[in-house]
């Protein structure tokens, strides 16, 4: 088979949730993938941040396979050799008293919202049933119906009604509205990305964080850190919120936490959050199960061992000033922005040049990128990438762009 009949297979028996590229994908390594007829790129999406840890890590790898000879489930109804050592470990690498394993990174949202409900009605003294969650504009942390019942992008929620109540958006990167939104005594947690990925690499004014931390203490509100993008090691510190050294009440992490290998997540916080859930009231089949303890231990190791932040700092600002040389000869690149290697370049959208055709185009040259609303495109290879690798990636994105000279 052929690349054209991977892709009519999916197009023929599969649902249409997504428009992929045209590039059938079979190997990786590194920051680089291989397609079904052997052509290389450079991988700049990264899985949206999945693979920061560079594909099919050896270290990851072994631990996966390692765990995979001996036990990959037992549900939560038994205890595992796994998952105390785990959550000791992330816990203390994190700086929390407790985590909560689960899956997918919506999940991890879902379980921070219902731990923040169910604390506000034990701790804060909010009414039954009156919680308010406050959310910003732009926001994107999956696609359950609870997380679309958030979201602002018509794409995420037109046709899924009816929403979950109890949601409230405010702008984002607004002190401002965050206070007057917090003022009001219902309010549970404030959940926010520190850069918010998915709408397109939108990095706040510095000092955002500190007034959310600032304003949540102020207002007994608890602040929910969406991490899941922006964490682990991928804009050049450990959590995005290091970089202005403020603690989110509770952290959620998943993507590269397993490195690529499996759906891993995490929400993390204080016993006095986590223990308002008992037994029985959360949980998942495979939420802590050993293979993704195994994994995700390995995964976390690999980024502190590797000093994987401090690569994705030093290319980072590589790869945007490369990218400002090329914003200087080509007029349609509207705006380059990101922190460490979670960056984007904006098209002026007034050029009639789409997104999509860049990414084609890109594509074409050996670099694999997605576009984002129309006329943002992403640009966020594995962390383990080189800085040759980078130079020959600017170049090949020069060539590519040759065609709008
Ligand atoms: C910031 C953020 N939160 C949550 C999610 C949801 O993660 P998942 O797709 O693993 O459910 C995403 C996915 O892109 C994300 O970018």
């Amino acid at each position: 088979m052929n690349s054209a009949d991977y892709i009519a297979l999916e197009h023929k028996y599969g649902a249409h949730n997504y428009h992929p590229l045209p590039v059938v994908l079979s190997t990786g390594k590194g920051a680089q993938v291989w397609d079904v007829d052997g052509k290389c790129y450079f991988d700049f999406l990264s899985a949206y941040s999945a693979v920061n840890q560079g594909h099919m890590h050896p270290r990851i790898i072994s631990a996966l396979s390692n765990q995979l000879q001996r036990l990959t489930l037992t549900s939560r109804a038994f205890y595992n050799d796994q998952l105390g050592p785990y959550e000791k470990y992330i816990t203390a690498c994190f700086g929390f008293d407790r985590v909560l394993p689960m899956n997918t990174g919506v999940e991890a949202g879902e379980t921070a919202i219902k731990l923040a409900r169910r604390w506000a009605y034990d701790i804060k003294g909010v009414p039954q049933n009156q919680a308010r969650i406050v959310f910003a504009a732009g926001n994107f942390w999956g696609r359950t119906l609870a997380a679309i019942s958030s979201s602002d992008d018509p794409s995420s929620y037109s046709g899924f009604g009816p929403f979950m109540p109890g949601f409230e958006r405010i702008a984002y990167n607004s002190i401002e509205a965050l206070e007057t939104a917090l003022s009001h005594t219902d309010v549970a947690a404030f959940m926010v990305e520190p850069i918010q990925g998915e709408a397109g690499v939108i990095v706040p004014d510095e000092g955002y964080l500190s007034e959310i931390r600032r304003l949540c203490t102020k207002n007994h509100v608890l602040w929910i850190a969406d991490e899941i993008q922006t964490g682990l090691c991928r804009t050049g510190k450990m959590l995005a919120c290091d970089h202005e050294q403020v603690k989110p009440d509770i952290l959620i992490l998943g993507k590269a936490l397993s490195g690529g290998t499996l759906p891993v997540s995490a929400v993390l916080a204080s016993h006095e959050i986590m223990l308002t859930i008992k037994p029985g009231e959360h949980g998942s089949t495979y939420g802590g199960n050993p293979l993704a303890c195994a994994v995700a231990t390995e995964a976390l190791r690999v980024l502190i061992d590797e000093r994987l932040d401090i690569n994705a700092h030093e290319r980072g600002i590589q790869l945007r000033s490369g990218l400002q040389q090329l914003q200087h000869r080509f007029s349609f690149i509207k705006e380059i922005r990101g922190k460490g290697l979670l960056n984007a370049i904006e098209i002026d959208e007034t050029s009639g040049i789409k997104a999509w055709d860049i990414c084609i185009g890109l594509a074409q040259h050996g670099i694999l990128a997605k576009p984002t609303h129309g006329h943002i495109i992403r640009f966020a290879p594995p962390l383990v990438i080189t800085e040759n690798e980078i130079d020959t990636c600017l170049h090949r994105m020069e060539q590519s762009l040759l065609t709008y000279a």
